[in-house]
């Protein structure tokens, strides 16, 4: 990996219109970030290629598309409520707040040095390493401040109830009260009225898992899937869209009879890999990492992630390990709940055998913001074309599936009735569904270059031989090479082309 790919990917990413920060003109916001023109394609394409290969060439899996906002004791039932926090702490020295278990860890008692409020011209100190056994990841001080649970669920109001009203309303009482009883008060007042943005859409699948069953499509093992926003206040942002507040998630919840659990988990692990490596995906930035016992969430007999290799920059240098999807053995554990909390009876009866059972639960979760991401960074290429001439050229191998553009239609010239029939090629791709781009201007290798950097697999020139015999040129992104193909039936050629790139 070159030295500064990261910061090249994200000066492509906002130059060529694939991600911009949110709400720039005022400075922008942390962590928020707006997809352009040519990202919007991309994520889009990654988010159309999941739902394509995990449910339209399936026939045990359907969709589904639950709202943000449910009811507040579907977070009661499913633990969110309770125990989906991260523990926050405070640097006492640059003021840093972060997660205690994000943190870098160092042998308790060992001395750590670090500047002085955490500033590189500050006095260098000398600490000591607490008992947690981590210091600050900004600054390097063991000055902390002990660790508190933080909720990560957005909370929000619905309905006509003011909470701010009544709070207003109730403050000569709480006045009077101990803070125990202040916080009791203000929770259910705020309570009264409060909700939750989603922090996952699995819990929608759970929640309608009788209305799927009973609309009669599907019997276990089946799958329910499900792509949209979720929402957490995560407090460690970093590295453009990988951590973000508001995030798209691709989730399938896979109900299998107890007993068949393992088998259809080491199935969904393998499936889920080999989707990333069919989309071009290089292997060796590819692995899968089974969690440890103590990493496992309070739902799970058993996850693994796969992991990619992120090219981030960190204290060791660049490039690191990172989450981009988890494959999960959910167990019973989330009907049992909903069951217990809502008194309704999430089981299946099998007629044949007149078994009842509550199924176990597959799931395999991925991002969409940090799938696309991966794409991105894994497509990136710095090609040398001619050492002697220091020719460099920037070129993102995206899989023609993911490909924002998938065809760019030059004239060779701006003259002799080249555009026009540019145009038309470009028209007729189209009106087949393939989107491509129409661009005259500069000279055509520069053209070619400009396609290279957004990934476009293929350019089609329009030239005096077109003129002469009705063929027009396809140049390969990757290879470079061009041949010749008549004009006449070119969208039938582009769809081919895609068709046979899915392997
Ligand atoms: N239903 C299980 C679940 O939500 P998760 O590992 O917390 O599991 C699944 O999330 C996937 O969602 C992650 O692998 C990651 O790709 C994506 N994801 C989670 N939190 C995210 C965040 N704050 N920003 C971007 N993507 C996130």
């Amino acid at each position: 990996m070159a030295e500064g790919t990261m910061q090249k990917i994200v000066g492509l990413a906002k130059r060529r219109g694939f991600i911009f920060q949110s709400s720039e003109i005022y400075g922008g916001l942390k962590a928020c970030y707006d997809y352009g023109p040519l990202g919007v394609e991309l994520k889009r394409n990654v988010k159309d290629a999941w739902w394509d290969d995990m449910v339209h060439r399936r026939s045990d899996v359907v969709g589904l598309d639950c709202s943000i906002i449910m009811h507040p004791d579907v977070w009661k039932a499913s633990g969110h409520l309770a125990g989906f926090s991260d523990p926050l702490v405070d640097c006492r020295n640059c003021k840093e707040r972060f997660r205690a278990d994000k943190a870098p860890r160092a042998e308790p008692g060992s001395v750590t040095i670090y500047r002085e409020n955490g500033r590189k011209d500050g006095k260098k100190l000398e600490g000591v390493v607490p008992p947690q056994g981590y210091v600050c990841p900004v600054c390097g001080s063991g000055d902390l401040s002990d660790e508190r649970q933080f909720n990560l669920m957005f909370r929000t109001s619905l309905g006509p109830v003011d909470p701010m009203q009544e709070i207003v309303n109730a403050i000569d009482d709480l006045a009077g009260m101990d803070t125990q009883a202040r916080r009791e008060k203000l929770a259910s007042i705020i309570g009264q009225s409060a909700v939750y943005l989603r922090p996952e859409t699995a819990q929608g699948m759970f929640v309608n898992f009788l209305n799927v069953l009973n609309s009669g499509r599907v019997k276990p093992p089946f799958g329910v899937a499900q792509v949209g926003k979720s929402y957490r206040n995560e407090i460690t942002t970093s590295n453009l869209t990988f951590r973000t507040c508001e995030f798209e998630q691709m989730e399938m919840e896979y109900f299998v009879e107890p007993g068949t659990d393992e088998e259809w988990y080491e199935y969904w692990s393998q499936f889920r890999f080999n989707w990333y490596k069919s989309l071009g995906m290089r292997p060796e930035r590819l692995r899968l990492r089974p969690h440890e016992e103590c990493e496992l969430a309070h739902y799970a007999k058993a996850c693994v992630d796969v992991e990619y290799f992120y090219p981030f920059e960190n204290p060791e240098g660049e490039g690191e390990w990172g989450e981009l999807e988890g494959i999960a053995n959910r167990t019973d554990y989330d009907l049992k709940k909903h069951s217990e909390y809502s008194g309704k009876e999430l089981s299946y009866f099998e007629t044949e055998s007149k078994k009842r059972y509550t199924p176990y639960v597959i799931e395999p979760a991925a991002g969409a913001d940090r799938a696309t991401l991966a794409f991105l960074c894994d497509a990136y290429d710095e090609e040398v074309v001619d050492k002697e001439k220091n020719d460099v050229r920037t070129v993102l191998r995206f899989h023609p599936r993911l490909a924002p553009i998938k065809v760019a239609v030059f004239p060779l010239v701006k003259k002799d009735g080249m555009p026009e029939l540019a145009r038309g090629v470009m028209d007729e791709l189209l009106g087949e569904g393939i989107n491509s781009f129409y661009d005259e201007s500069g000279a055509i290798g520069r053209r070619y270059r400009r396609m290279d950097e957004v990934g476009t697999p293929w350019c089609v020139t329009v030239d005096n031989e077109t003129l002469e015999n009705g063929s027009v040129t396809v140049r390969e992104r990757d290879s470079m090479q061009q041949a010749r193909i008549p004009r006449e039936g070119i969208g039938e050629y582009f769809r081919n082309r895609l068709k046979t790139s899915r392997g």
